[in-house]
């Protein structure tokens, strides 16, 4: 059972899952923070596994108007996880990189302390604990930067400024692992095969700056388009942002993950998926 499955991984893990008997549950289906709603669905589907893609994914938003945010990232965990102990089923959720502060000088792994910075970064870290609180049967997968395939995303919205305006400004001083959601959604899958519960981090291989992330789209997608270097000040966003949030995959590869490509390695994959649709 895939929750949040017209998101952008929501549709990756679909599509990893597509030999299974799936049920795809849109945010239309079912709220994830409607705990009466939840517990009706996994006794009438009784999933083996239940993979959690819902999100309030709007981070800017969320510190004007927090409460959307606490609802799902929070509310909703506990009420999937209360389900799934219920009738014992094993969780897959989703985390970020954004429950970290950014000060670290090298790659996060599980066992450093969160110091989420932004309203979205505090909700997503609230939803971990009431997961672990709830559900013994859990997998914990903190990711970073997604883009999906015919998805809004960074990526989307470079490619269609680049081609409008022919120059752009991207953030130069925030770094982090780019993550292509079938690689992800496949890795995920191959985790979620073990019972090896607990808390992992799964990202595409290697780190790079917006900066270099939008520069090396361009070039792989032949676009002549002027690429300024800003830094995170300047951008202006309303919610802070790590400087650093490379998340170390150790844990997942000990689990008996193969480690996923890097992520330059994965924008043919995108570009040419994205072009499709
Ligand atoms: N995007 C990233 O760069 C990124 C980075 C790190 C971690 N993550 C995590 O990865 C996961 C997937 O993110 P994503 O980028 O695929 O997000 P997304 O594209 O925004 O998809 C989230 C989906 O959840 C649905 N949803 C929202 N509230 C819901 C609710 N109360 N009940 C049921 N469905 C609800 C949304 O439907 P509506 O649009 O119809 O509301 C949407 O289809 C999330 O846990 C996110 O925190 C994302």
């Amino acid at each position: 059972m895939v929750t949040g499955a017209s998101g952008q991984l929501g549709r990756a893990l679909v599509e990893a899952y597509a030999d299974a008997d799936v049920v795809a549950l849109t945010h239309a289906d079912m709220d994830i923070a409607d705990e009466a709603a939840v517990r009706s669905a996994v006794r009438e589907h009784e999933p083996d596994l239940v993979l959690n893609a819902a999100a309030y994914t709007a981070v800017d938003l969320c510190e004007h108007d927090p409460e959307p945010a606490w609802r799902t990232n929070a509310t909703g965990p506990w009420a999937l996880g209360r389900a799934c102990a219920l009738w014992d089923v094993p969780i897959v959720h989703f985390s970020t990189d954004y429950i970290f502060d950014g000060t670290s000088d090298r790659p996060y792994t599980e066992f450093d302390a969160p110091n989420p910075q932004s309203v979205y970064g505090r909700t997503k870290l609230a939803g971990e604990q009431l997961l672990r609180q709830t559900a013994r049967r859990h997998f914990i997968v903190r990711t970073s930067w997604l883009h999906g395939a015919g998805s809004a995303n960074f990526l989307s919205t470079m490619l269609r400024l680049g081609r409008q305006r022919g120059e752009v400004r991207v953030v130069a001083d925030q770094r982090g692992s780019p993550t292509f959601t079938p690689d992800l959604a496949a890795a995920v899958r191959a985790l979620a095969a073990t019972d090896r519960y607990g808390t992992y981090h799964l990202t595409n291989a290697g780190a790079c700056t917006w900066f270099e992330l939008a520069t090396a789209a361009y070039e792989l997608a032949g676009l002549d388009v002027t690429c300024e270097p800003i830094d995170t000040a300047t951008f202006g966003a309303s919610a802070p942002r790590p400087a650093n949030s490379v998340l170390d995959n150790r844990m997942a590869q000990l689990a008996g993950v193969a480690p996923m490509p890097t992520w330059k390695d994965a924008l043919p994959a995108w570009l040419s998926s994205s072009q499709l649709r």
